[in-house]
């Protein structure tokens, strides 16, 4: 005896009635059942050899978006024949397109069909004229409404007028044809056995109650089984974005290790971004290939003048580090000139400049811009992690500690120090790491030591462990992503596929 569902038994009852094989859209009709449940039903049956899925590639006509506007509205050239007619089947052009309230641009469509329809003609001066007291229904609008009950229809269903109505619709760019997969349902000889043996249609009972329970009924009902192997609908919760998830990650790491987050405006003063970190002037990452600057506002406003004036004397002949400076005229108006923020390290030492007794920690995680050309590797846009430790008497291994930790947590184990060079860090150095995944050292971050060129103007007496990086290609590495135009895409498969933990 074979053990079936309640909806399977309906799906095989609907098939009976309807002679043993039609449209999985008749058997819906018939059954009352929805899509999904017949379509479970149909592959349960068709395991069981009851029922064979028939599929069939086939033509089927459906309304596009102006078609479907139509579909409600009537078809332009009906709408100005009836408003006309009720017009008394003479009025001015403007006035019948008033009365049917037609889009403008509809209009020369209307005039159009009318002629070719023979509906009404237009007479000098705009005058719409008819002597017909109603315009008879023909193909194209029986097709057009058609479509409008039903939605979509196959193309072989339809009766040589409709058909031809079709080419017309087409014609007229209101309606599509596409091929589509239609499946029909026919039941096998050993589902005609079953059917035909009597089918009695027991229903089941899908939830157990309390009141099942206490009433005994339970021992009565048939309760339905459930497939706990079977794979349930995938959802899509609301989520973080990726690289937020990553970013959130890199903060937590930091608040961990006992650091602080600060943040500033995406737009800084050269002065921030540059002058303050002993970029001189004419120093190419300046340029404007290199940065974006704001053409509206060009300029903000400068720190304190003793601030400002320490750090063009810097510039100019090294002030009182012992330092010959870079040796040039410094303008403020230079400084002035806003950018978008190519470093964040523009918000560290405009943090130092208001904090300066030690312990600090602090770090932030903010995106930076810069004028590049955008590539898989490059975008104009992106994060960097940052930070900054000031102490009596910490060293460049407090700062090779403090990075190896941090992404040690990241789960990248081994890294390597360079020696390299930044204007504002002496000595300076970057940080590679091995990625096991990719076989190879990659480079994550700038750092180094503040020079006293920096730390003069801002009246720090302390070291300055400082260090930079870029976000993304952690994230890509986290992530498993070698395109890093995928992280600012706005591509729902891939941020629906992201899992929340890895
Ligand atoms: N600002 C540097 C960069 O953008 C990184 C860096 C920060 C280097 C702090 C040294 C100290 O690449």
């Amino acid at each position: 005896m074979v053990e079936l569902r309640e909806n399977e038994q309906k799906t095989l009852l609907a098939l009976q009635r309807l002679n043993g094989r039609t449209s999985v859209d008749n058997i819906l009709q018939e059954s009352g059942l929805a899509h999904a449940a017949v379509m479970r039903a149909a592959l349960t049956l068709a395991e069981k050899k009851l029922v064979k899925v028939h599929e069939q590639r086939q033509k089927v006509v459906e309304l596009n978006e102006e078609g479907k506007q139509h579909a409600q509205q009537g078809l332009p050239e009906r709408r100005i024949a009836n408003a006309l007619i009720e017009l008394g089947g003479k009025a001015a052009v403007e006035k019948v397109v008033q009365k049917a309230q037609l889009d403008q641009k509809f209009v020369p469509i209307a005039l159009g069909w009318l002629h070719r329809k023979g509906w009404a003609s237009l007479e000098a001066k705009h005058i719409l004229k008819t002597e017909k007291k109603s315009v008879p229904l023909r193909a194209d609008e029986k097709l057009l409404s058609l479509l409008g009950n039903k939605g979509a229809v196959a193309l072989r269903e339809l009766d040589k007028d409709l058909q031809d109505a079709v080419a017309l619709l087409k014609g007229r760019k209101l309606i599509e044809v596409a091929e589509k997969t239609a499946r029909e349902l026919g039941l096998t000889n050993t589902g005609w056995q079953l059917v035909n043996k009597g089918l009695e249609l027991v229903s089941e009972v899908s939830q157990l109650s309390p009141e099942l329970i206490t009433s005994r009924k339970w021992r009565e009902i048939k309760l339905r089984k459930f497939d706990v192997t079977a794979a349930g609908p995938e959802v899509y919760p609301a989520k973080f974005h990726p690289l937020q998830q990553v970013i959130q990650r890199a903060r937590e790491i930091f608040l961990e290790m006992g650091f602080t987050e600060i943040r500033g405006p995406l737009v800084e003063t050269a002065f921030w971004n540059f002058d303050a970190l002993f970029q001189p002037q004419d120093h190419p990452a300046r340029e404007m290939m290199d940065t974006f600057y704001l053409a509206n506002p060009k300029t903000g406003g400068l720190p304190k003048k003793s601030v400002v004036d320490a750090v063009a004397k810097t510039h100019e002949d090294g002030w009182i580090t012992g330092s010959k400076g870079w040796r040039y005229k410094w303008s403020p108006d230079e400084a002035k000139r806003l950018v978008m923020r190519t470093h964040t390290t523009a918000e560290t030492i405009k943090y130092l400049s208001k904090h300066k007794k030690p312990p600090i920690k602090v770090f932030s995680v903010d995106r930076v811009y810069r004028n590049e050309q955008v590539t898989y590797i490059h975008t104009a846009e992106f994060h960097q992690i940052e930070g900054i430790v000031v102490g009596k008497g910490v060293t460049l291994r407090d700062l090779m500690g403090t990075l190896k930790t941090f992404y040690a947590r990241f789960g990248l184990k081994k890294v390597r120090f360079w020696p390299c060079y930044f204007p504002y860090t002496e000595p300076s150095a970057e940080a590679t790491v091995y990625v096991p995944k990719l076989k190879r050292w990659i480079e994550l971050c700038g750092m180094g030591i503040f020079r006293p060129e920096v730390l003069a103007p801002m009246g720090i007496k302390y070291p300055v462990l400082a260090w930079g990086g870029g976000l993304e290609r952690l994230a890509m590495l986290e992530l498993g992503v070698d395109d890093i135009r995928l992280l600012y895409g706005n591509r729902l498969g891939w941020i629906r596929r992201t899992p929340l933990c890895q």
